[in-house]
């Protein structure tokens, strides 16, 4: 029984990157938080200025595992999602998906809640059509080094659907496109980390490819609003839903927009392309825009500047 006007909301995977920045924008809007993680790939440290609000609780726990508490909403953000962690245990990978999204939909079931699942624009593959849109059914591998998180979120969209079609359970899904922001991990792989802490360091900048291939970078506090109204829009509006910055860069403007403001000597340097790699993706967010009224504010420029200074920081420069 609900005996507070508080809503519960949980958020697994919320000692990661982005769990980490919704937490603290579920607290901000006066609801009642429940973190659950089991740090395979976040950290306490992200969470850490959280602990005294006596309205943030931390559970560290596995989502393969059933899960029994009291909620009203849930966000399923919990499972690797650079592919130098995702890769390192990908039978775990797949297991935090499939059984990760079973447990939580059964949870949503048991307690009427809404749940709201990160997806991902990985579900796309190696895309043919470009820009993407929810439509498009995607061209991936399915035994390849990224198919354990690409397949894993794929069947987690389907167990998502079978759940509203079978047991009208609220769900919400969203498809998130490359995001960057403060606490991403520093050496995880991930572009836009990787570059500015090789810049900040002086060293020279690693490139895969030709460095030809693009990616559109969505600023954190963008994903979040937008994750944030897509769980306040109607019951009918299930998604898929793109969210993410259109904008599209290759990766040596990446590189060249953070050079610029990093300034330093650091060179470009060039490597093979890895196994799969996608060479274009670009959300196309017409069905945001008209659901959800939301589309980014924050550009590359502006965005690199806040993820630079938070970097700095970090690593004390
Ligand atoms: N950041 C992006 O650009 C991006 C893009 C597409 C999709 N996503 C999705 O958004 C979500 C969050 O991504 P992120 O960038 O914050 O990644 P992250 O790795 O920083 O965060 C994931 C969190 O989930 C936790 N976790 C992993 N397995 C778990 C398990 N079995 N049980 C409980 N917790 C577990 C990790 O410890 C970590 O704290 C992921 O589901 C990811 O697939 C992110």
């Amino acid at each position: 029984m609900k005996v507070s006007n508080r809503k519960r909301v949980l958020v697994t995977g919320g000692a990661g990157f982005l769990g980490s920045h919704l937490c603290e924008r579920m607290l901000n809007d006066g609801n009642d938080v429940l973190c659950v993680d089991n740090f395979y790939s976040g950290t306490k440290d992200n969470i850490a200025h959280l602990m005294g609000n006596p309205y943030f609780e931390l559970m560290r726990h596995d989502v393969c595992f059933p899960l029994h508490v009291e909620v009203d909403e849930i966000y399923n953000l919990a499972c690797p999602a650079s592919p130098v962690h995702y890769q390192s245990d990908p039978i775990q990978t797949t297991k935090t998906s499939v059984l990760g999204a079973m447990n939580m939909l059964g949870l949503a079931k048991r307690n009427k809640a809404k749940i709201l699942q990160a997806s991902t624009s990985e579900v796309y593959g190696d895309p043919e059509v470009h820009p993407q849109k929810e439509s498009y059914w995607g061209h991936v591998n399915t035994i390849g080094i990224r198919s354990c998180y690409d397949e894993g979120k794929r069947c987690a969209e389907t167990l998502f659907f079978d759940y509203k079609r079978q047991h009208d359970v609220d769900i919400k899904v969203v498809r998130i496109f490359n995001t960057y922001g403060s606490r991403m991990h520093p050496n995880d792989g991930r572009v836009v980390s990787n570059f500015i802490v090789q810049a900040l360091r002086g060293e020279d900048i690693t490139i895969y490819g030709d460095g030809s291939q693009t990616r559109s970078f969505c600023f954190a506090d963008d994903l979040i609003e937008g994750f944030v109204r897509m769980m306040a829009s109607d019951k009918g509006v299930t998604g898929p839903i793109n969210i993410g910055n259109p904008g599209e860069f290759t990766m040596i403007e990446l590189a060249q927009a953070i050079l610029k403001q990093v300034g330093g000597q650091s060179k470009l340097v060039f490597k093979p392309l890895p196994q799969d790699d996608p060479k274009q993706r670009r959300p196309d967010i017409t069905l945001a825009k008209h659901h959800l009224n939301w589309e980014p504010k924050i550009n590359l420029d502006a965005g690199l500047e806040k993820t630079i200074a938070y970097f700095k920081k970090f690593l004390a420069l």
